[in-house]
């Protein structure tokens, strides 16, 4: 039987426009208050679902990328003693491609993750602008080339339907987007979610009209 755990790091450096994720921006996080607090729910949840070991574990966010390395590691420690690992266990982290993170792949390699979800969400510099990311495309594909170094397995996330996103554009983006070889990719539409900026916005222009 497949046993799955899920981490979510629910903070980010800036909160994106889209976005109605459990994510927020502060100015200081307690990593020892949160390594805690999530050991202690791990404790709670191997008593609840203990027994089996672990065929995979998802590291979600908010921006997981942005937790200390060590912390990933003795968050995998712990899970290990809980529940043991399968054979062939996948260990993935959610990162953003900012240069910052991209130079902690490395010691996230060597805390345990064997994969890594990529937030590229776009391919070209205005697209970001217009998602309110933090990174721009060169510092994105760079991100995917180190994250391709580190981890034996790669997935990116892009973000389609944009305004004025023709077919023909989306295309080509993904014609790109296949070449980097990864061998996974979540394609998200991009979807006004209530309570976020983009909803805010939304509501003027068509209240404007
Ligand atoms: C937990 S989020 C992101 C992880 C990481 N913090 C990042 O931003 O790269 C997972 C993915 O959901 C997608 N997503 C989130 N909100 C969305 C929305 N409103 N419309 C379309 N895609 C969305 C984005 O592609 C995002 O990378
Ligand atoms: S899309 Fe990612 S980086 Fe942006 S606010 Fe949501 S979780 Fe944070």
């Amino acid at each position: 039987m497949a046993r799955a755990l899920y981490i979510h790091w629910p903070f980010c450096l800036a909160k994106c426009p889209y976005c109605d994720f459990n994510s927020h921006v502060r100015e200081g996080v307690d990593h020892a208050l949160w390594e805690r607090a999530l050991l202690a729910d791990m404790a709670i949840e191997a008593e609840l679902a203990g027994g089996e070991p672990l065929t995979s574990i998802f590291f979600g966010g908010g921006t997981p990328s942005l937790m200390p390395p060590a912390l990933v590691a003795r968050l995998l420690a712990e899970a290990e003693y809980l529940w043991g690992f399968a054979p062939g266990i996948e260990i993935t982290l959610e990162a953003n491609p900012s240069s910052v993170e991209a130079a902690r792949f490395a010691a996230l390699a060597d805390a345990g993750v064997n994969r890594v979800s990529l937030g590229l969400q776009a391919l070209d510099d205005a697209a970001l602008r217009f998602l309110g990311r933090l990174h721009d495309a060169a510092e994105g594909l760079a991100a995917l080339d180190v994250a391709q170094r580190h981890f034996g397995r790669v997935s990116f996330d892009l973000i389609y339907a944009r305004p004025d996103h023709t077919a023909e554009a989306w295309a080509t983006e993904l014609s790109r987007a296949l070449a980097f070889g990864t061998r996974h990719l979540s394609l998200y539409q991009l979807t006004i979610e209530p309570g976020t900026r983009f909803a805010t916005m939304v509501r003027r222009v068509t209240s404007s009209s």
